[in-house]
This record gives structure tokens, C-alpha cells and sequence, in this order.
């Protein structure tokens, strides 16, 4: 299927070809907008002439294919305006070195990564980018390369840590996905938003790897229900340490709620660990031990998680 718009969009480009990438890869065609999706060198396998062939599945037994150009990052030496970062927290800096030669200030990326951090270190490796943040809570996860399920139909905020309000391509995006019926838009409280994603992830994520069980068999036991409810305790120490202790409020209602939506998904960690690829850990407990550590705070339980994930990483 192509997209029938004929009006020129901005060309965005998409650094990373696995689920959240592959959707909003779809969501932009749909759109009208032109996609180049930037794959790693190992990807290339799945590429036919320089284009993907995208695959969405929904659970309704609905499926779209979308085309659009693909290739290995290192091809690439032009200008991009416009980009979208979807690699894992431990790949982002590197993904993003091997492109900085395409990046001005003026290029608009965005970056889509679960737990903190990444940020930090790009302001350090590659300074003065002109970086905005996406946290979305839409479901989906890669059946094989270039195709995956959209299991879940969820919200995406936007923003900007250092409080810059939405630029032109910014809007456009934004704009165009919402007329196509995507739950996006763009919010000044982006750091409140990732903060109570990275305390869900920190609640949840590791805590599965440890049981190996699917988000819903967490509350099927009066163990990891006290679990819980001690990781929410020191998360939202933490949290208070930091002046943030309006942002955590209810946490624990909070964590069973997304527990509950989720009940039959596997996290992004157990994922990871399944498939023997590097977990996002030291992007969302570590981040959270590195805080609470610099305000001498123990958190004990989110320490054992952490610990014993790393362990099973080797
Ligand atoms: O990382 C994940 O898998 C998700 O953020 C969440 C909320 C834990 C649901 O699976």
C-alpha cells in the first residue's frame, strides 16, 4: 500500500528498524510523509533493492504493508533533518555516532528510548544536537525483521527536557499523525512522563527476567505483590529525594494499573533476555541506583533486581 498524499512532507528518518520503529515508520507513510529507515549492517539481509517492506499485524487479524527506503546507517552521508531514534538505550550513542556527520543543530531528533540517561551521555559524546524526547505507551513487538504486531493502542507524548516548545517539523509530525487517529501530542511535563515510565519499568521489567513470567502472573502471588509494593517504596524515596515526590504520586495504584492493561505481555526486558540480547538495566534500575546513591538512599529490593539481572547478562 503507498500512501496517497501528494504533498510534500518533511523525509524522515528512523535509526532503528525494530517494533516502535516499524510503527512509526507505518504511521508516517500512512501520513503522507516520505520514511528512510536506518538499519544496522546486519539487517541488510531483509532489504530488497534499498527498500523494507514493512509488516504491521494487528490483533484484530488485520494486516498492512507498508514500503519505504532502507539502509545501513554507514550509507548515509547527507543532511538529515529530521530523525527518529528507536534503538535500545545501550545502542542509542553508537547508532548516533555513526550518523553525526549527517547532523546539524538544526536537525530535529527525536529520541524514543524506555529508562533515562541516554541523553546525558549524548550531551556529552555529541553536544549541542537539537534533541526532543518521545515516551509512548503504544504495544507492539517484532515478529521477525521488518515485521511486527501493534498489540496495543496507546498514547505518545513529546517533549523537550530543556523546555523548548515544538518546532515547525515538530508540529507537522505531531499534527499528522493526530489526523490519522494516533493518541499524540506534545507536553511541557516530558520529564515528569518519562520519570513515571522509567519507575514503572523499574517496578516491572526486572521482576519478570527474575520469574520469567508474562506482566499479569506478577499479581498472581502474594510474594511479588510485596515485592512490588517495596520497590514502589524506594523508587518513591528516591523520587523525594530529588524533589520530584509530586510526580510518583500513587505509584503503586499506578504500577498494578499498567500490570493489569499489560497482563498478557512480555516486558521489553523479559524480551531482551529471551532472545540473549543486551537488557535496557543499567537505563532504568541503574539509572534509578545511580540517584540513589549520589542522595544516600539504600534500595535494597531494586538493588537484588539489578544485580541479578547483570548476572544473567554475564
Ligand atoms: O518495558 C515494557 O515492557 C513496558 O514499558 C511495560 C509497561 C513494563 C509493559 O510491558
Amino acid at each position: 500500500m503507498e500512501s496517497n498524499s501528494t504533498k510534500p512532507k518533511p523525509h524522515w528518518h528512523i535509526l532503528g528498524a525494530g517494533a516502535i520503529g516499524c510503527l512509526f515508520a507505518s504511521f508516517l507513510i500512512r501520513s503522507g510523509h516520505s520514511v528512510t529507515l536506518l538499519v544496522r549492517d546486519g539487517n541488510k539481509a531483509g532489504l530488497f533493492d534499498k527498500q523494507a517492506c514493512i509488516r504491521v499485524d494487528s490483533t484484530t487479524d488485520q494486516s498492512e504493508e507498508w514500503t519505504c527506503q532502507a539502509k545501513p546507517s554507514e550509507e548515509v552521508n547527507y543532511t538529515i533533518d529530521s530523525l527518529m531514534v528507536c534503538t535500545k538505550a545501550h545502542q542509542t550513542l553508537a547508532a548516533l555516532e555513526s550518523i553525526k556527520h549527517c547532523l546539524t543543530p538544526d536537525s530535529t531528533i527525536i529520541l524514543m528510548q524506555n529508562g533515562m540517561g541516554v541523553y546525558e551521555q549524548i550531551q556529552q559524546h555529541i553536544p549541542g544536537l537539537n534533541i526532543f524526547h518521545g515516551s509512548t505507551t503504544e504495544g507492539a513487538w517484532q515478529q521477525s525483521p521488518f515485521h511486527i504486531v501493534h498489540a496495543g493502542v496507546g498514547t505518545t507524548q513529546i517533549g523537550s527536557l530543556s523546555g523548548k516548545p515544538a518546532n515547525n517539523i515538530l508540529s507537522k509530525f505531531i499534527t499528522s499523525l493526530q489526523i490519522l487517529g494516533v493518541d499524540i501530542g506534545f507536553s511541557q511535563e516530558i520529564e515528569k512522563i518519562l520519570w513515571r515510565k522509567l519507575a514503572v519499568n523499574c517496578a516491572v521489567n526486572p521482576l519478570t527476567v527474575l520469574y520469567q513470567c508474562r506482566n499479569g502472573e506478577l499479581l498472581d502471588n502474594q510474594q511479588t505483590r510485596q515485592t512490588i509494593s517495596l520497590l514502589c517504596h524506594e523508587i518513591t524515596a528516591v523520587a523525594n529525594a530529588w524533589d520530584h515526590a509530586d510526580w510518583l504520586e500513587q505509584l503503586e495504584e499506578d504500577v498494578l494499573t499498567v500490570i493489569r492493561k499489560t497482563a498478557q505481555n512480555r516486558s521489553s526486558m523479559l524480551q531482551d533476555h529471551l532472545r540473549n540480547t543486551p537488557t535496557e538495566i543499567n537505563f532504568i534500575t541503574g539509572y534509578l541506583l545511580d540517584l540513589a546513591e549520589k542522595q544516600n538512599i539504600c534500595c535494597p529490593e531494586n538493588q537484588k533486581l539489578y544485580n541479578h539481572v547483570k548476572q544473567l547478562q554475564g
